[in-house]
């Protein structure tokens, strides 16, 4: 009966999907993180494998199960995302980046774990963009498609992010509303395309999912006037 509601109509297409949050450390036993469960990403992830994809998933850790005919790269660093996406880019005709990327990393790493004695200042340095590589490297008829979470202004900001990273599309979570986002089961966003903004409802994140794929397929048919 499975048959029946998978559309295949992702045959033929290799979707590459980040997920989850990546760590940076400090010390053997403490890391920088965020608050992203890979929910959403593991949910694309699982669609997209249903209707016909190659799937491969990049994914910092996560107490996630992974989706069934998923090609799993399991990575826990920035860097160790941006070398697993950069190795397989060639393989994918689109890249979602649902990842939470942490976007700066400690300059120094305790080879032990710190001793806990007075204030402790922790000097930061930026992590590479992994997403504005992705768009400079991009072969021909590839789609790449962003997240952005805001807590302000997220219509402003996501407008702004779009532009900045010469994305195709950019999934605009507010995660400032109540019940949605980081960790919940369902999500509400925007998907915003530099001609359009479409606004899901709240609903499951594995719903979303399909219906942010269909919107992701929509820009591989010619754009209607
Ligand atoms: N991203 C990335 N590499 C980074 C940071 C972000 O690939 N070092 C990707 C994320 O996976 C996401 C998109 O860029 O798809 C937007 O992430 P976001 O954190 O909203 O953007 P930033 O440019 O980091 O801006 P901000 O200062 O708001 O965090
Ligand atoms: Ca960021």
């Amino acid at each position: 009966l499975d048959i029946l509601n998978h559309r295949n109509d992702l045959a033929g297409e290799t979707v590459m999907i980040t997920a989850g949050g990546t760590r940076e450390a400090l010390d053997p036993v403490r890391f920088l993180g965020n608050r992203s469960s890979g929910k959403m990403g593991y949910a694309l992830a699982d669609a997209a494998a249903k209707r016909g994809a190659k799937v491969i998933l990049i994914t910092a850790p996560t107490a996630l199960r992974a989706p069934a005919n998923c090609d799993v790269v399991p990575v826990v660093t920035t860097e160790e995302m941006r070398d697993a996406v950069l190795g397989r880019l060639a393989e994918a005709t689109i890249v979602i980046k649902a990842a939470a990327v942490a976007d700066y990393r400690p300059v120094m790493q305790a080879e032990q774990k710190l001793k806990r004695s007075g204030p402790l200042t922790i000097e930061l340095q930026p992590t590479e963009d992994i997403l504005a590589e992705v768009v400079r490297c991009r072969h021909e008829g590839m789609l790449v498609i962003g997240f952005a979470a805001e807590t302000e202004n997220a219509l402003v900001h996501g407008r702004d992010k779009l532009l900045r990273k010469g994305a195709d599309a950019i999934v605009l979570n507010d995660v400032s509303r109540p019940g949605v986002g980081f960790d919940s089961d369902r999500n509400a966003v925007t998907f915003l395309t530099q001609q359009t903004a479409i606004d899901f409802p709240e609903m499951s994140k594995r719903e979303l999912a399909d219906r942010i794929l269909e919107e992701v397929m929509a820009l591989r048919r010619p754009q209607k006037v």
